[in-house]
């Protein structure tokens, strides 16, 4: 199978934004153009990854939309079940809520956070365990791309992945690329540049997995509406992991309709 005929996902991840009031706001402007103009699920999956606090709002929220758009969580915590844990909320709490889906290893988790590869796996395992999909975020920094390091600082992340993946759960993993240096910066990788890690992710991953053939494979890091088209136009990248246009539900809509119209 080609990398085209891979459905494409398009999801936002809201980050530590926005207030509630905003959140439903910025709901309601989405909803309105799927309306207006839907894309089907088969053309591009859509998804928003809003905090903790607003996921079942905004699940809520969506309930009535034109197309199902997916509410994902941004973090899970790295023990499981229930228990005394303060502050924390586990891969089962987020199954009894209805969420489906969860990131895993954001860079802004595994910088600002502690979240080393040891917890990335605890949470992958628990995640997986309890039955959600996850979205599984690699990416090198600027020192590490600068040094000719990235290929092999983002197969590493994949090898820690494919360490407590088992066989049948792999059709629950999808990978998102996102260079550091390109997160919240403005600066995008060159299409080619992304493509090419982008071949590189895959080629590792077919090597674990027969599933690596047909895995969505994200690309993230300052997409807009404006580079969105370039980006799709890969055949190995398959959707978008978008931040701050994200907040911004005519450009995340334009992101997803560039990836269904190019994909198509
Ligand atoms: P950005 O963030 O689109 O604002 O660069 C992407 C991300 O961190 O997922």
């Amino acid at each position: 199978m080609s990398g085209s005929a891979i459905t494409p996902w398009v999801v936002g991840n809201w980050k530590m934004n926005p207030m509630q009031s905003d959140s439903q706001q910025l709901i309601q402007s989405l909803k309105q153009y799927l309306q207006a103009a839907p894309i089907s699920a088969q053309q591009c999956r859509i998804a928003v990854a809003p905090t903790a606090i607003a996921l079942l709002p905004v699940q809520q929220q969506l309930k009535d939309a034109a197309v199902d758009v997916l509410t994902v969580a941004q973090d899970l915590s790295r023990v499981a079940g229930t228990g005394a844990y303060t502050g924390e909320v586990s891969a089962e709490l987020l199954k009894d809520s209805g969420i489906e889906h969860v990131l895993i290893g954001h860079s802004e988790r595994r910088e600002l956070f502690g979240d080393n590869v040891q917890i990335i796996t605890e949470k992958v395992k628990n995640a997986l365990k309890a039955d959600l999909s996850i979205i599984y975020c690699v990416g090198e920094s600027l020192e590490q791309r600068e040094s000719g390091q990235a290929e092999q600082v983002v197969l590493q992340q994949i090898c820690d992945l494919a360490n407590v993946v088992s066989n049948a759960q792999w059709t629950k993993v999808i990978v998102a690329y996102e260079p550091i240096w390109a997160i919240g910066t403005g600066k995008t990788a060159s299409p080619a540049d992304a493509q090419a890690m982008h071949a590189n992710i895959r080629s590792g991953l077919k090597q674990l997995t027969p599933h690596g053939e047909t895995m969505a494979i994200l690309y993230g890091g300052s997409v807009k509406a404006e580079n969105a088209e370039a980006l799709a136009a890969c055949p190995d990248i398959n959707g978008a992991l978008v931040g701050g246009a994200a907040l911004n539900a005519e450009s995340f809509y334009q992101i997803a309709q560039a990836f269904a119209q190019v994909k198509k």
